[in-house]
């Protein structure tokens, strides 16, 4: 049932878990084994016996009607079961584009005839092979009623949205921004343009479903199981515990995996459809529509400053574009509530429409565009203040949260800026642009960046076990993306229940587990964490209570001076060479196990109202080649602060995966739209650029220490999202110091910098 991973500890990571505390200690992936061997099985390794499969058949036109599909034709070639269309489609009892909360996203699952956008599901073809299935697809040979689509952000009607982000305000001020920018002595104003992206996971999205009696057994990757698992109760009237959702590994899912997508949904139809195990995967081309991407954006940034630079106001403006459907609107602005003191503040938003998949989440959405403009911005007024900028952003440091007045609940960004700016060199930076060059005549430029990324929880359930044998076991249903969350909780885990690491038996990756909510804004370690945590309080209060109402044990009356849990045993807080091992005390209860349940929200809201984020500096060199315009990161220094680190492998190779996505940002990634047809040109991994192994820098990521008694019991912020954050600005603002030229459009066109 619940995935329990075979785990051998390696000798490094149990090593460092004997002593003391599991939290902090860079134990070794608890995957890692099977993930090299290729053991690890992810949704599409499954081939349950009687599998069919299925292939999507997608629109090629982004707006109309599809006019005819050669059913006839795909149904006679060899191995094809079954042809579903809008014709056949087995019933739902919900309509997929009913919407009863802002974040339930409308679906295309063959309701009609319509198109909405490229890549469209229009029909799925299921036989008895993958083959057959996709030469199947390609009979189809669909007509359409086509019409001409609005395709990028000066296409169609311009609104403001009744909220952006995940509710967030479409205008928002603080001060006298208009005061502040006609007063000001310095004043910038500039348009920052960022393209669409997608979501490029090494696993594409893909189920293999199964109906069982009137239940669903199902394996498909997902951010959040019990979301998925409602979307798909209601979908199919089912009681959700009907339906169980095995989700052990994910090849990466950047919050594409955070919805349930329609083409999930179509796997489970055509399962149902054919009677029979059915396995649906997504082509590299068809993550292009369906399953969510980053919307395109154009900034505003009007900035006024004093005579000694210091800011009087910021505007920051971001029009952006959703489906015609279907409503996410990319908060780009809100970065501008958080990093920089002014007095006066506004963030405005509007948006287009397009004839597009809906935009959705993807890896620090809003703050990634929003803080390539932003940053962009300060280096623009930094300059115009005639100020080095890195002095520049010391003088217009946030000591309380600038839009809210809030105090932070911790912030080391001072630091941040200090130890990455030793590390990478920064002293000795000259003011002017276009002034250093490498050995080889290269243009060579230094810039820096802003890092910050709010520090969320949600709800989430955990439970946990002591056996009498002494070995724990915690059970939650939570992610693990690649981000190395097995290892994570089984630390948070282990010290909960005083238990070295390999005592203790981690199970998540099932719906049926208790709710570990989504695995997205970062946040997954902090709340999945904190009722894992709680879980295992419970149990050892438990076990203190067992062991100190009995007075055949030495912690009998403890009482006030309490017990810890370390290494198996309860020890007398006041004297820890009295106490006893679990299992003494389960034995002498007559006691197989003894379980407790946590909450992330066990012991209610922390004090005090604080603004949560992490921080982090990040500084880059690039070089340029003059005559070409080629440019390359060649060195990247990350310091990032976010509170209490639960593994510094992992976190340092999630800040490490943002700052090559930050590189990727400010210079390679794009989706190219056709204008015309709405489709997306470079629709694959050849085309759509991403950073190879050729394109990383040298990279360093220091974990500056922070403390922070608010966030959470753990002091645990998020690590996952805030590294693609200021190093996108980083890279760009190096690639202005290389050439004096300030490109507002990314990714960076190489054109723009041949001078
Ligand atoms: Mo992340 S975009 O919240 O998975």
């Amino acid at each position: 049932m619940a995935e329990t991973l075979p785990i051998r500890e390696t000798a490094q990571g149990s090593a460092h878990a004997r002593h003391g505390s599991n939290i902090g200690q860079p134990v070794t992936r608890r995957d890692g084994e099977l993930k090299v061997t290729g053991a690890a099985r992810y949704a599409a390794d499954h081939r349950p016996p009687g599998l069919a499969y299925a292939a999507m058949a997608v629109s090629t036109v982004a707006r109309g009607r599809v006019a005819g599909l050669d059913v006839a034709a795909a149904k006679a070639h060899p191995g094809v079961i079954e042809v579903m269309t809008p014709a056949n489609r087995p019933a739902l009892a919900q309509d997929p584009d009913a919407k009863h909360h802002p974040f339930m996203f409308r679906m295309d699952l063959l309701q009609n005839d319509r198109v909405r956008y490229a890549n469209q599901p229009i029909a799925v073809v299921i036989a008895e092979t993958l083959e057959a299935a996709t030469e199947g697809a390609a009979l189809l040979a669909p007509r359409y009623e086509a019409e001409a689509p609005a395709a990028t952000l000066a296409d169609g009607e311009v609104f403001v949205p009744r909220a952006v982000g995940v509710g967030s305000p479409a205008d928002l001020a603080v001060g006298d921004v208009e005061a502040g920018i006609a007063g000001a002595v310095h004043r910038v104003m500039a348009t920052y343009d960022t393209p669409a992206q997608y979501h490029n996971a090494m696993e594409p999205h893909a189920i293999v479903a199964e109906w069982t009696g009137d239940g669903l057994s199902i394996d498909t990757p997902s951010q959040g199981l019990a979301m998925a698992r409602g979307r798909i109760a209601g979908l199919f009237g089912l009681k959700p515990e009907a339906v169980a959702i095995r989700s052990p590994f994910l090849g990466g899912g950047f919050g594409s995996k955070g919805m349930l997508s329609g083409p999930q949904v179509l796997g489970i139809l055509a399962a149902r459809l054919v009677g029979r195990p059915v396995k649906l995967v997504l082509s590299r081309a068809q993550m292009y529509g369906p399953v969510g991407h980053r919307a395109p954006t154009r900034q505003t940034l009007r900035l006024g400053a004093d005579g000694e630079g210091r800011l009087t106001a910021v505007h920051h403006h971001t029009r952006t574009a959703s489906s015609r459907f279907d409503d996410f609107f990319e908060a780009a602005s809100d970065v501008s509530h958080t990093v920089y003191a002014s007095p006066a503040i506004r963030t405005s938003y509007d948006a287009v429409r397009l004839d597009t998949g809906t935009p959705l989440f993807m890896r620090a959405p809003g703050e990634a565009p929003g803080s390539i403009a932003l940053e962009s911005a300060i280096d623009e007024m930094a300059a115009a203040c005639g100020m080095d900028p890195l002095a520049y952003r010391l003088l217009n440091y946030a000591e309380t949260e600038p839009m809210s007045g809030k105090p932070f609940s911790s912030k080391a960004l001072r630091a941040c800026y200090e130890e990455g700016a030793r590390r990478f060199g920064w002293e000795g930076r000259p003011l002017a642009p276009r002034t250093m060059r490498d050995e080889q005549g290269l243009l060579v430029g230094w810039g820096v960046g802003t890092a910050t990324f709010p520090a969320l929880m949600f709800e989430a359930q955990a439970r946990a076990v002591i056996r009498r044998d002494g070995r724990g076991i915690v059970e939650t249903g939570a992610h693990d993306m690649g981000q190395g969350a097995w290892t994570a909780f089984a630390q948070i885990a282990a010290d909960s229940l005083g238990l070295d690491i390999d005592a203790v038996d981690f199970r998540a990756g099932h719906s049926d587990l208790p709710d570990a909510g989504i695995a997205g804004g970062s946040a997954h370690t902090a709340t999945a964490g904190m009722a894992i945590h709680h879980a295992g309080a419970a149990v050892i209060a438990r076990l203190a209570e067992l062991a100190m109402g009995d007075e055949r044990s030495p912690l009998f009356g403890a009482g006030n001076a309490g017990v810890v849990a370390r290494g198996g045993r309860l020890l007398r807080r006041d004297d820890e060479t009295r106490g006893e091992t679990f299992s003494a005390i389960l034995d002498r209860a007559g006691l197989a196990e003894v379980e407790g349940k946590g909450s992330s929200s066990d012991g209610g809201p922390a004090a005090g109202d604080y603004a949560k984020h992490a921080h982090g500096a990040v500084f880059a060199e690039v070089k340029v080649d003059p005559d070409l315009g080629q440019v390359r990161a060649t060195r990247l220094v990350g310091a990032f602060a976010a509170g209490r680190i639960v593994n510094p492998h992992l976190v340092r190779s999630q800040y490490l995966g943002g700052m090559i996505w930050g590189v990727s940002f400010a210079l390679h990634e794009k989706a190219v739209v056709d204008p015309r047809t709405g489709r997306v040109l470079n629709a694959d991994l050849g085309e759509y650029h991403v950073p190879v192994n050729a394109d990383v820098p040298s990279l360093e990521a220091i974990l500056v220490a922070e403390e922070d008694p608010h966030v959470n019991a753990l002091g645990i912020k998020g690590v996952g999202e805030i590294g693609v954050t200021g190093s996108a600005g980083a890279v760009a603002n190096a690639v202005w110091h290389a050439t004096g030229v300030r490109v507002r459009q990314f990714p960076i066109p190489i054109e723009a910098l041949i001078v």
